[in-house]
């Protein structure tokens, strides 16, 4: 993940993903850049939409 702007602020949600504020530019498994403004970040490793939260730490009681 690379910093666009100098604004941008990352909150660790409890037993939930990364809160990021502001725009990033995510570089993608197979190489392709997306730029996505507030996007929630997985940090529980079982979301089917990485890098992207889809709600599966709820399902399996993430904790963390
Ligand atoms: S943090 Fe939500 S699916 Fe991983």
């Amino acid at each position: 993940m690379e910093k666009k702007d100098s604004l941008l602020k990352i909150k660790v949600l409890p037993n939930a993903p990364l809160q990021v504020q502001g725009s990033v530019e995510l570089i993608m498994t197979d190489g392709s850049k997306v730029v996505i403004e507030n996007p929630l970040l997985c940090r529980c490793g079982a979301s089917q939409n990485k890098p992207f939260c889809d709600g599966s730490h709820a399902k399996i009681g993430f904790k963390g």
